[in-house]
């Protein structure tokens, strides 16, 4: 059982970069379930929209994450009422629409849960990751509902993401820290069988700030001018981690850190 996980889509760089390759990859690598985090997507390089959302899932996406950005487009309100492989993160306020988990059937007739949650510090104001965590680790157990479980946790700092890697370590068969969109050269398996990655990375332009444009972005950090953030639109980079998983417990067999194309790829 392998499992693909790639890092925030930004803009119609990484787009376009995950519709053009992704197919090919999944035959390539042999995937049986893709999960990416998609919260970045839309043109402006904030939030998604619903042709982003049906084109990936077309390409070959079985689940999209989210985060701090999931309510930038407006129609994602409704959307994410009807499209339940599209996810935000779980400890949100209770009022908010949408789910921050879900199962879902994979290629070889496998049950993955898909769990979305946000980190506190430095993020948007949301309920307790750590306790939002071991509210599910209680009610869901793994062999029950699932057969395998992903955690994306959308967060700033290393530490916090660290931690809800142990506290899912043996159950959870990987947990992978988003929204930095730096890869971490951390990818390994836990003690008790969890694959970790403190950050996937993104799929977007690297000849960027983190997916933006560089000029733009060094404008903003001296205030010269008040031009929103937007997208570099060069060739992208797919950052993320494919998971070898064992059916018979769901644990991880192997992580192996995926970088391809754009300025990240160590050959060009
Ligand atoms: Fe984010």
């Amino acid at each position: 059982m392998n499992i693909l996980f790639l890092g925030d889509i930004v803009g119609n760089s990484g787009c376009s970069a995950v519709k053009k390759f992704l197919p090919t990859i999944i035959k390539s690598e042999k995937i049986n379930f893709v999960i990416v985090n998609g919260e970045n997507a839309a043109k402006e390089g904030v939030g998604i929209t619903e042709n982003i959302v049906n084109e990936l899932l077309s390409c070959g996406v079985d689940v999209i994450t989210t985060g701090n950005h999931v309510w930038d487009q407006k129609e994602t309100f409704e959307l994410i009422k009807k499209q339940k492989r599209l996810l935000r993160p779980l400890n949100l306020s209770n009022n908010a629409p949408g789910n921050g988990f879900g199962i879902y059937d994979s290629i070889g007739g496998y049950k993955v849960g898909v769990l979305n949650l946000m980190g506190n510090i430095f993020m948007k104001k949301c309920d307790d990751v750590f306790i939002k965590s071991k509210e599910f680790l209680d009610q869901n157990t793994e062999k029950e509902k699932y057969d395998f479980l992903i955690v994306d946790l959308h967060g700033e700092i290393t530490s916090e993401k660290m931690a809800i890697g142990h506290v899912f370590d043996g159950h959870a068969t990987f947990v992978v820290g988003t929204h930095t969109h730096v890869p971490t050269n951390d990818g390994r398996v836990l003690n008790k069988g969890t694959a970790y990655l403190t950050d996937a990375g993104m799929c977007g332009d690297y000849d960027s700030v983190i997916g933006m444009n560089a000029e733009n972005s060094i404008n903003r950090f001296y205030k010269r001018d008040s031009i929103k953030h937007y997208p570099a639109e060069g060739e992208a980079s797919l950052c993320g981690a494919i998971i070898e998983a064992n059916p018979k417990n769901g644990l991880a067999l192997n992580i192996s850190q995926f970088i391809f194309g754009g300025q990240l790829q160590k050959d060009n």
